[in-house]
């Protein structure tokens, strides 16, 4: 099995992936998948000797845990920076931090920011490898390609391949999500068809998303393979934009965490309206009892935890493909 193809020393996005690096990354990391299913202790270790560092600015669980155990199964050393006990609190950029860390022999640094645009400034004035694990609202590139690896498990043929014509429906605070981003991106070319629906607020504008397909909750629920619920990004809303500061508000009103569940929530009710092999995604973290029904979770229609297994493989794929 070859090793991830990927033409930059980089992956700051889903933008910068043609769709033969995408396979490429689903193969590898179903190629992991397969090999811990032998041998969980994983005897291979291609990246013995590397160094790679975590520099999370934002708070992060899934994230940075699979990006460290799936340094950690390849071989690799991992140093965790903590930007409120590093030298940033002195004044140091972050430019100057990669740099140090360059200096010092380090090989990749995998960064959460909420800056749009912040890695691509960074990435030419550098030869560390920067992978990027999630900036702004746009780009969320690991997280899209584990859940394209997740659908092509559930629905596809397997290695070189994406299920033909996917119908996926993304529900949620589609605008403020860099999940959404990263997944219509990759998506788009993979062949899937897109649904998304959501509060009017969250909707993408549908002159420059014109493939998009906005529809009501329930259409969405009921024409998809794969219902892809997003948690409502509350701490990012007042940065982008304070006039929906209270967050759930559409046409002047107010919504709380209990009405939202009723009008735009995946319930047991509205489940019931999926197609009998559709499934259920969520990136996490989830609130349950709002955006989905806490039974559903952990339910047979439920591909969440599997999302989870799959990021560390997936990980493992990207973190060998940035490697000089
Ligand atoms: N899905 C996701 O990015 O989760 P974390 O914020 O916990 O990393």
């Amino acid at each position: 099995m070859l090793n991830t193809q990927l033409a930059k020393k980089d992956l700051l996005g889903i933008k910068d992936l043609s769709a033969q690096e995408i396979i490429s990354i689903l193969d590898r990391a179903d190629f992991w998948a397969q090999r811990f299913k032998e041998d969980p202790k994983l005897p291979e270790k291609p990246l013995e000797g590397k160094f790679i560092s975590n520099l999370f600015f934002e708070p992060s669980t899934r994230t940075r845990f699979s990006f460290e155990l799936a340094a950690k199964r390849l071989g690799a050393e991992v140093l965790n920076f903590y930007p409120r006990s590093s030298s940033t609190q002195k004044g140091e950029t972050i430019y100057d931090t990669l740099k140090t860390l360059e200096a010092m022999g380090v090989n990749t640094a995998v960064i959460r920011h909420s800056e749009e645009g912040f890695l691509e400034n960074l990435s030419s004035k550098l030869n560390i490898s920067i992978v990027n694990a999630g900036t702004g609202t746009t780009e969320h590139p690991s997280q899209a390609l584990l859940d394209l690896l997740t659908m092509r498990q559930e629905f596809g043929e397997g290695l070189g391949s994406f299920p033909s014509g996917l119908k996926v429906a993304i529900i949620g605070d589609i605008v403020h999500s860099r999940v959404a981003s990263s997944n219509i991106q990759a998506l788009e070319k993979l062949g899937a068809e897109l649904y998304i629906s959501g509060p009017d607020i969250f909707m993408l504008d549908g002159e420059t998303h014109p493939h998009l397909k906005v529809v009501s909750v329930d259409e969405a629920v009921s024409e998809a393979d794969i219902v892809m619920m997003l948690r409502v990004q509350k701490e990012r809303h007042s940065k982008i934009d304070s006039s929906i500061d209270f967050a759930l508000s559409t046409d002047g009103q107010v919504m709380t965490d209990t009405e939202y569940p009723k009008s735009y929530g995946l319930s047991v009710e509205r489940a019931k309206l999926m197609k009998p092999q559709a499934k259920i995604m969520h990136p996490g973290p989830f609130n349950r009892g709002v955006e989905i029904d806490a039974s559903l979770v952990e339910s047979d229609k439920s591909l969440i935890y599997k999302q989870v297994e799959n990021g560390v493989f997936t990980r493992m794929a990207i973190l060998e493909g940035v490697q000089a």
